[in-house]
């Protein structure tokens, strides 16, 4: 099934930027995709790629078992750009010479160029560019000319016009770069003529003719959190297969405040979903009566949610799938720095670890996207904003955030607690600069007073961070103001709060929940 039109791949040499250079290319509105670098030729060949980009990497083309391609893809007659490493890897491939360079350049940069090619087109004369490489090319390949310098660099752009092979030795997908994303489009759109055919408003019919062709007549059902992924997903099934899909929602207790209400009237009130709600906040409340330990915690919610969802499930009749919202970062394999042929797979499941006899064949409608897509299919399918733009919101729920003892009563506090801190936020506007912001109920009294009344009662923390992908983050600079009214609203609207901390460390050390 033809579902775009050529993709341009994206050869992963182990740099942290490679995603970043595929979200870059789709922002071109041309599809891209992320196979490793030493992926068979002949399944580089059956994704027929418009365009070949070497990623950057961390090695140096001289180390023993640097990562290299099958030559054979110089012969494909594709276009290739190389980027950093990549162009010095082509370069020494294909016969040019590569050498350390006196001093390592990082940083800031300006290119020069004069050339007319249409790779450079309408770029400045002299432009900023990020560099960051060890190693510098100091003879190029046959075939290949100069086509733009930096002060330190000789062959910052080089350029094999026949063969359409680019390579600039900076980084034209960090924003360092100012002109990169042109640089990009140039060379996807000029360079390999790929059309601007890659956008939301034409991905969903295309992903919609997906849905059907690989559930046929059958059966679906999708375990919907709140959570963007999930809700998009199952949005995104119902507008293909209508009333067969059924939808689970497990109240596990665990929610934010009017979490519940929410997901019901968008999918069972707006898009009339068969939407199945299950009330288990007792069984969660009671299988958590006195556990403190967070490991443990996780341990009882995720297998209790596994048999609450369960025993739902069963009873629909002829389901064949479950639908996971699982995103492309989770799918894409990742290259070890060395180069190795290690690969490694992160697996992602929403409803991890059903159990197997269910024999349920997956549907993962957004294996092919990135989270930015996603909230633009969503919006795209009429989800609202609320849901859209909803920061990520972890499995354990509430339950990692209570501190200690989890129990209604603590449970309700910290619900009123972090509804007033997004509520704050969001009339702040701040809402869409922050990752994820969160209240912690910590196991802890402190004294207060209020109005002439001594109080003993308990502390909560509030976390805002910032982050591109959760793997590492940065607590969030709030304009003071925005804190002390978040402040004074939950000592004095919460009935068992009376004091509030600001948490500002960093991740790593400390992780974005509390447990
Ligand atoms: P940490 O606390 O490890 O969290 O820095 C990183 C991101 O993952 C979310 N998170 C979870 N999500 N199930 C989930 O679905 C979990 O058990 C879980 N634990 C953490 C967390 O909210 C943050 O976005």
């Amino acid at each position: 099934m033809q579902r775009h039109n050529r993709p341009i791949i994206v050869l992963d040499f182990g740099a942290q930027y490679s995603k970043l250079i595929a979200r870059r290319v789709r922002e071109a509105n041309v599809f891209s995709l992320i196979l490793p670098f030493n992926v068979a030729l002949s399944e580089l060949q059956k994704h027929e790629p418009a365009g070949i980009i070497f990623s950057g990497g961390p090695a140096s083309v001289h180390v023993e078992g640097a990562p290299k391609p099958d030559p054979g893809v110089y012969k494909l007659g594709v276009p290739i750009l190389g980027i950093c490493y990549g162009t010095q890897l082509f370069a020494d491939m294909l016969g040019g010479k590569v050498e350390r360079a006196a001093k390592r350049e990082y940083g800031i940069a300006h290119l020069n160029h004069t050339d007319g090619t249409s790779f450079l087109d309408g770029l400045d004369s002299r432009t900023q560019v990020w560099m960051s490489h060890g190693d510098t090319i100091t003879k190029l390949p046959p075939g290949f000319d100069t086509i733009g310098t930096t002060e330190n660099c000789t062959y910052a752009a080089i350029a094999d016009a026949t063969r359409k092979f680019y390579g600039v030795q900076f980084h034209p997908e960090v924003v360092h770069t100012p002109q990169g994303s042109k640089l990009l489009s140039n060379f996807v759109h000029v360079i390999c003529g790929c059309a601007s055919d890659w956008n939301m408003g034409s991905y969903v019919e295309s992903a919609i003719a997906a849905v059907r062709e690989q559930v046929g007549n059958g059966r679906v059902v999708c375990g919907l959190s709140g959570g963007v992924d999930s809700s998009v997903a199952a949005a995104l099934i119902h507008r293909a297969i209508g009333d067969r899909l059924a939808c689970i929602f497990v109240n596990n207790g665990l929610l934010r405040k009017g979490e519940a209400d929410l997901v019901q009237k968008v999918f069972r009130d707006n898009f009339h979903v068969d939407l199945h709600y299950v009330d288990a906040e007792e069984r969660f409340l009671k299988a958590l009566a006195g556990v403190k330990d967070p490991e443990e915690k996780r341990k009882i919610i995720g297998k209790l949610f596994i048999e609450v969802f369960e025993e739902e499930a069963i009873r629909l009749e002829n389901v064949e799938f479950l639908a996971q919202g699982t995103l492309y970062p989770d799918v894409i394999e990742s290259v070890s720095a060395t180069g190795g042929p290690s690969v490694t797979i992160k697996s992602h499941h929403n409803v991890g670890g059903l159990p197997e006899h269910m024999n349920l064949k997956l549907v993962e409608p957004l294996r092919e996207l990135f989270k930015d897509e996603v909230r633009a299919l969503g919006k795209e399918l009429g989800l609202p904003d609320e849901i859209v733009w909803r920061h990520p919101f972890p499995g354990p729920g509430l339950g990692v955030r209570c501190v200690g003892a989890v129990n209604k009563e603590r449970l309700d506090t910290l619900r009123d607690a972090d509804a007033i801190f997004i509520d704050e936020i969001t009339k702040a506007g701040l809402y869409g600069e922050i990752w994820q912001a969160l209240v912690c109920l910590l196991p802890v009294r402190s004294v207060g007073v209020q109005g002439d009344e001594r109080t003993y009662e308990e502390v909560c923390s509030l976390r805002a961070v910032t982050s591109e992908d959760a793997m590492t983050a940065d607590w969030y600079r709030f304009p003071p103001e925005v804190l002390q009214r978040i402040a004074n609203r939950i000592c004095n609207e919460v009935k068992h709060i009376n004091r509030v901390l600001y948490d500002i460390t960093s991740k790593p050390p400390g992780t974005i929940e509390w447990e």
